[in-house]
C-alpha cells in the first residue's frame, strides 16, 4: 500500500518507537494521527509532523473511538494502524519475601499492551473494512508491536512477554480474519532501542546491553524501527508475520 497521501494511526506516537514512526510516515506523505495517553508530548509530535494529536488510552474503547472519529475528521478515514503504545515492568512471581506477585500487576500490564492493541485493531478494522479498495484490492495494514521478550523473556518478565506474545500470538488468526476484508496484519519483535526508556539507565548499563548485541553491537535506532514498519505497509505480500529486528540478539535468562 502507498503510504504518500494515506491517513495513518500511530498509538504511542508521542515517545519513543512510536515517535519516530510517526515522524517516518509523515516524511513519506502520510497524515498522521499521534494516538497517545500522553496528550502534551502527542501535541509536541503532532505539531513538528503537520499531523493531528489525539489524547486517548487504547484499552477504553470510549475513548478510542473518539479518537478514531477525530482523526477521520481531520484526515479522511485512516487505512493503516501502527499499534506501538506499550509499557514494560517486572516482577518476580514469588517475591524475596516469600509473598505471592500481585495479581493487578499481571493484569495491568496485559491489559494495556495485549488487550489494548486488540481494542485499538477491532475498532479500526470494523471501520477500515466499509472502505473502498484500494490498489490491489487492499483496505489497510495493522502493525502490532511486540518484543523479543516474547520469545526470551528474562527473569521477572512474565506479564510483559505474555504480553508480546499474545501479539505475536494474535497476528496469525487476525491476519487471516481480515483477509477477506483485504487488512493485512504483521507484529515488528524489537530487540533493545535507544527510546526514553532506556536512555535512563545508566551508561554502563546501556554499554553492557549493547555489547550483548552480537552485530551490530549497539542500541538499534528508533528510525530503523519506523522504516521497517513502513516497509510492511509498502510489501503487499507481508502478512501474519512476526519479524524480530534484533541485531541477532537472544536475551539471557537475567
Ligand atoms: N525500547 C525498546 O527497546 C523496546 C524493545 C522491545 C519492544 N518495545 C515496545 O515498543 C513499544 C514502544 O516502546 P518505547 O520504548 O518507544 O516506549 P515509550 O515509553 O518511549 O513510548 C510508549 C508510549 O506509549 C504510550 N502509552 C502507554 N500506555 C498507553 C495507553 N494505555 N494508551 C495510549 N498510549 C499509551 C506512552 O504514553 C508512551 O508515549 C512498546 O510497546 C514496547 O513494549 C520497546
Amino acid at each position: 500500500m502507498k503510504i504518500q497521501g494515506q491517513a495513518a494511526l500511530v498509538t504511542g506516537g508521542a515517545s519513543g518507537l512510536g515517535e519516530a514512526t510517526a515522524r517516518e510516515l509523515a516524511r513519506l506523505g502520510a497524515k498522521v494521527a499521534v494516538l497517545d495517553r500522553n496528550a502534551e508530548l502527542a501535541e509536541q509530535v503532532a505539531k513538528d509532523i503537520g499531523g493531528i494529536a489525539c489524547a486517548c488510552d487504547i484499552t477504553d474503547t470510549e475513548s478510542v473511538s473518539a479518537a478514531l472519529d477525530r482523526a477521520a475528521a481531520a484526515h479522511g478515514p485512516a487505512r493503516i494502524l501502527m499499534n506501538v503504545a506499550g509499557v514494560g515492568g517486572a516482577k518476580r512471581i514469588v517475591a524475596k519475601d516469600g509473598s505471592p506477585a500481585p495479581l493487578e500487576d499481571f493484569t495491568r500490564v496485559v491489559n494495556i499492551n495485549l488487550v489494548g492493541a486488540y481494542n485499538m485493531s477491532r475498532l479500526f478494522a470494523a471501520r477500515c473494512a466499509k472502505l473502498d479498495p484500494a490498489e490491489g484490492g487492499e483496505r489497510g495494514v495493522i502493525l502490532f508491536t511486540a518484543s523479543v521478550a516474547a520469545f526470551d523473556g528474562q527473569v521477572g518478565q512474565q506479564a510483559y512477554s505474555a504480553s508480546k506474545a499474545g501479539l505475536a500470538g494474535m497476528t496469525l488468526p487476525m491476519a487471516r480474519d481480515l483477509a477477506q476484508h483485504g487488512i493485512r496484519v504483521c507484529t515488528i519483535a524489537p530487540g533493545l532501542f535507544a527510546t526514553p526508556l532506556l536512555k535512563e539507565l545508566p551508561e554502563p548499563v546501556q554499554q553492557a546491553l549493547a555489547a550483548s548485541i552480537p552485530f551490530p553491537p549497539r542500541l538499534g535506532a528508533p528510525s530503523e524501527f519506523a522504516e521497517l514498519a513502513c516497509h510492511i505497509v509498502t510489501n503487499g505480500h507481508l502478512n501474519g508475520e512476526t519479524i524480530r529486528l534484533d541485531g541477532a540478539l537472544r536475551m539471557s535468562p537475567r
